[in-house]
């Protein structure tokens, strides 16, 4: 028995943060994904291995219990990276399944990790979709994002259902709370390239310090999420109605207010400079902040703008996939 599944990471343009206190948010299933591949294995244990990250590690059958290893699968502490073995365990573990036999599982993975890209929510996805294809038992769409948000929940502690959403449904969406990912009917070209730092960011970290901020200034950090719906809506209308000088500068205000949330740094701010300097008529982080990811929008200039950010860090084009999860 073989069975795979694949699902794609994705950017957020507008929403990231406000989307956790039920705003809206406007996001891209971008051109990478993770591959996921269960095989049937002889032994008692599953094995879960990510070559790109070099990530190993053993998760009892029993207990559900996870051990990093190295390549061999002997003993290591855990790291960053390691951490990512939780997403798999917690979908695996779902009640939905009832593992009996020892398991192979690996992960092809064409997403940076911790760079805002939703690599945790496309392994998500695409393990829970491999799983259930494994256990030829019946999936929906919707019934696939829903689990993969809950898995987000019980590792993350706080997550909106946005990444596992956009990386099910694909394409590039509107994302409400109420009526989930609504695709935006648009033929504009999206010239969008994403800068990275090396310092990958902590998102439950950086959601937690947004908490306590507005916990502290409500009567200032409320008007500020407010704003950023005002914001996304904006931006909505913008694409459209095809408006380019509209999106970039209403993706500069989101730099701006998320700035004010605290979740800048020297380094994104620096990329989110050079990509303006180089040509980008709006950048701003992506995905949590803290670290990770700029976005830069940039018709007429990708060559340019890619250029200058991968001398200054990591840098790639991005492609928005109308696909999401296959399996
Ligand atoms: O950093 P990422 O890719 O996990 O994106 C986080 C987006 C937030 O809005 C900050 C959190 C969330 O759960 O929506």
């Amino acid at each position: 028995m073989k069975a795979r599944a694949s699902a794609p990471g994705k950017a957020i343009l507008f929403g990231e943060h406000a989307v956790v206190y039920g705003k809206p948010a406007i996001a891209v299933a971008v051109n990478r994904k993770a591959i996921v591949t269960i095989q049937e294995s002889t032994e008692d244990d599953i094995k879960v291995k990510i070559p790109e990250l070099e990530v190993y590690g053993l998760i009892d059958l029993v207990k559900g219990t996870i051990s990093p290893k190295d390549e061999n699968f002997s003993d290591v502490t855990p790291t960053y990276n390691t951490g990512i073995l939780d997403y798999i365990q917690h979908a695996l573990f779902s009640d939905e399944f009832n593992l009996d036999h020892g398991l192979d599982i690996n992960v092809d993975l064409e997403i940076p990790i911790g760079a805002g890209l939703g690599s945790s929510a496309a392994i998500t996805v695409a393990t829970l979709a491999a799983t259930f294809n494994y256990a030829q038992q019946e999936l929906t769409l919707e019934k696939l994002a829903q689990m993969a948000h809950k898995v987000e929940l019980k590792v993350q502690g706080s997550a909106s259902p946005l990444d596992t959403t956009i990386s099910t449904y694909g394409g590039f969406s509107y994302f409400t709370h109420k009526q989930g990912a609504i695709k935006l009917e648009t033929n504009m070209e999206m010239p969008l390239v994403v800068g990275y730092t090396s310092k990958p960011g902590n998102t439950g970290k950086v959601v937690a310090n947004v908490r306590k901020l507005s916990e502290n200034h409500p009567t200032i950090i409320n008007p500020i999420l407010d704003t950023m719906e005002t914001v996304t809506n904006q931006a909505r209308e913008a694409i459209l109605t095809g408006e380019e000088k509209k999106i970039g500068e209403l993706m500069n205000i989101n730099q701006g207010l998320l700035d004010s949330l605290g979740v800048n740094t020297l380094e994104l701010s620096n990329l989110v400079y050079e990509a303006r300097n180089a040509g980008a008529i709006g950048s701003k982080i992506t995905g949590a902040g803290g670290g990770g990811s700029i976005i830069a929008y940039c018709p007429g200039r990708t060559q340019e703008v890619l250029e200058k950010l991968q001398s200054v860090e990591n840098a790639f084009p991005i492609t928005i996939s109308s696909e999401g999860v296959t399996w």
